[in-house]
């Protein structure tokens, strides 16, 4: 058993944590409005952010897709959804006379033409000057098609005295060729410091914790490299299935959906130097050198740090659920991962030979995403009898879903006659101290407004985490190993066994 020690101590938001609403005015348009991102997630978090007071004054969202919709159906689809969702509907009306629609016909010039006249229009009316934010809500393989098209139609050049920014969520390519693809048709439109490369993910408050955590506590900044830390365990792992998105996930796998980005950013904030200043571009040039020391798979002894998994049929919350291969619309055959495990080394002088553990799956035992930090034990010529070490050394948990908390296991002594411990877990839990905390998204709408960049992906990481995996993602496409590697698992199970071999051969 471990006793849990709860830090309640929590100062209220003082003027320092006060934050002002973005002054600049500003029209936000979002491609692909009619779709599911935009439904239950651009447009409510935008509506929140107005609820909290923390949109521009003078502000407008437009939105565009194929489907043939006017304004106030627009308005009144999403007034349902949202009413749906369970928020506060008391200023939705004040809200929705900002939202307009406007159909785009995605490969078509003309409809980019009208796009644009629809934004000077709309602009004039509700005062936003030419400030733009373009949401790219769309399948990634119109990212190319459109991009190019809002640059010929002139929607990426900013006019005196005004700014055009544009968000594109992941994922960002398929493959390091994709993706400096893409960069390079963004290039042609826009400068990077108008690009947005975003993971939601990064905007979750206990995410943006681990940096906050690690750089404004002196005390962990001694203990934290090789010489204190034995591993570092990083987890992401869904119960959920692949839903209704076989076309995409077939494509994808677990490699592409979840490691060249969520995984590998965890690392990248765990791991990182210490910036000189908590400033945007040093603290994407830290990130980027994480993924620069990233050593390289030896694909010829892959069994050694990879473990890939596929969910059979199995028992989740005692009903039985398909097995991959048998969900709609995936090959009977496939041998797409949904799970993976791997062992990966950063070679610097601070990581060197400490491994970092990352794993992913879909439909597991338990949904649950969390870093670990495990130290290395004291010296066992301090206390020579097992029984007084029974639990285990320090370690460090930076939980981040369901639940957003920070946990230090430590062993303190046992009360009694007799020297021998007992874990104590020292706990700060975010539940019920959200205040004005921020949802991911709306966290991203809030940056993308500010033109503040920090949490969003630089060209450079992004190209560099897709080095480190598209040899290895080939080589599963190209069935090299891939039987070699892929193992089965039930639903609902923590894995396949494998995976557990690999943290075990250290
Ligand atoms: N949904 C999420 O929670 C989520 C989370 C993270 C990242 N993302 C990423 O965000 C982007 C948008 O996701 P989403 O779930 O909103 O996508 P979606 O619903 O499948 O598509 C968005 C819109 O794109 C248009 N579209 C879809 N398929 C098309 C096709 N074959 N040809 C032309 N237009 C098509 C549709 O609008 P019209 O037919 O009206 O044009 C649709 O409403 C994707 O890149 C996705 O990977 C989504």
């Amino acid at each position: 058993m471990t006793d849990t020690v709860f830090s309640t101590t929590l100062l209220p938001a003082e003027d320092a944590c006060r934050f002002d609403p973005p002054t600049y005015p500003c029209l936000i348009v979002i491609l692909g409005a009619s779709g599911d991102l935009a439904g239950r997630k651009i447009i409510p978090s935008l509506y929140r952010l107005f609820l909290l007071h923390l949109l521009p004054r003078d502000f407008a969202v437009l939105g565009c897709s194929r489907t043939q919709l006017d304004s106030p159906l627009f308005r009144s689809r999403l007034q349902h959804s949202i009413e749906q969702a369970g928020a506060d509907m008391s200023r939705w009306q004040e809200f929705s006379e900002k939202l307009y629609y406007q159909q785009l016909l995605y490969e078509e010039r003309a409809s980019f033409d009208a796009l644009a006249d629809a934004i000077a229009r709309i602009s004039d009316t509700h005062k936003t000057g030419a400030n733009c934010l373009y949401y790219l809500a769309l399948p990634p393989f119109l990212f190319e098609t459109v991009i190019t098209l809002l640059g010929q139609a002139g929607l990426a050049a900013e006019p005196s005295g005004a700014w055009r920014r544009i968000i594109v969520e992941k994922p960002f390519g398929s493959d390091l060729q994709s993706a400096m693809r893409l960069d390079a048709i963004l290039s042609d439109c826009f400068q990077e410091r108008q690009i947005f490369r975003i993971d939601h993910y990064l905007a979750k408050e206990t995410v943006q914790n681990i940096l906050a955590f690690r750089f404004a506590n002196a005390i962990l900044r001694p203990l934290w490299s090789r010489k204190y830390i034995e591993y570092i365990d990083i987890c992401a792992l869904e119960t959920l299935g692949i839903e209704q998105r076989a076309g995409y996930y077939e494509k994808a796998g677990v490699l592409r959906d979840m490691f060249q980005n969520h995984m590998l950013q965890l690392l990248s904030l765990v791991a990182m130097e210490p910036p000189a200043q908590f400033q945007t571009e040093t603290v994407r040039t830290r990130k980027a050198a994480v993924f620069k020391a990233l050593r390289p798979f030896a694909l010829e002894n892959i069994t050694d740090h990879i473990a890939l998994g596929q969910y059979t049929e199995g028992a989740m919350d005692g009903h039985l659920v398909p097995g991959y291969r048998q969900e709609q619309g995936v090959d009977p055959q496939s041998l797409t991962p949904t799970f993976a495990t791997m062992k990966v080394f950063v070679d610097n002088r601070r990581w060197q030979g400490v491994p970092f553990y990352l794993t992913s799956g879909k439909r597991m035992r338990e949904k649950e995403t969390k870093i670990i930090v495990q130290f290395r034990d004291v010296s066992r010529s301090l206390f020579k009898s097992d029984k007084m070490l029974c639990c285990g050394p320090n370690r460090l948990t930076f939980s981040i879903q369901p639940q957003e908390k920070i946990t230090l296991s430590f062993r303190a002594k046992n009360p009694g006659p007799v020297m021998c411990f007992r874990p104590i877990d020292l706990e700060f839990c975010y539940a019920g101290d959200r205040g004005e905390g921020l949802e991911a998204y709306e966290k991203v709408l809030i940056d993308c407004l500010n033109g503040d960049q920090m949490l969003s992906l630089r060209q450079d990481s992004e190209e560099l985490c897709w080095a480190f995996l598209t040899p290895l993602i080939q080589d599963c496409e190209q069935c090299i190993r891939t039987e070699q590697i892929l193992h089965f698992y039930p639903a609902g199970s923590p894995g396949p066994a494998e995976a557990e071999k690999i943290r075990m051969n250290q």
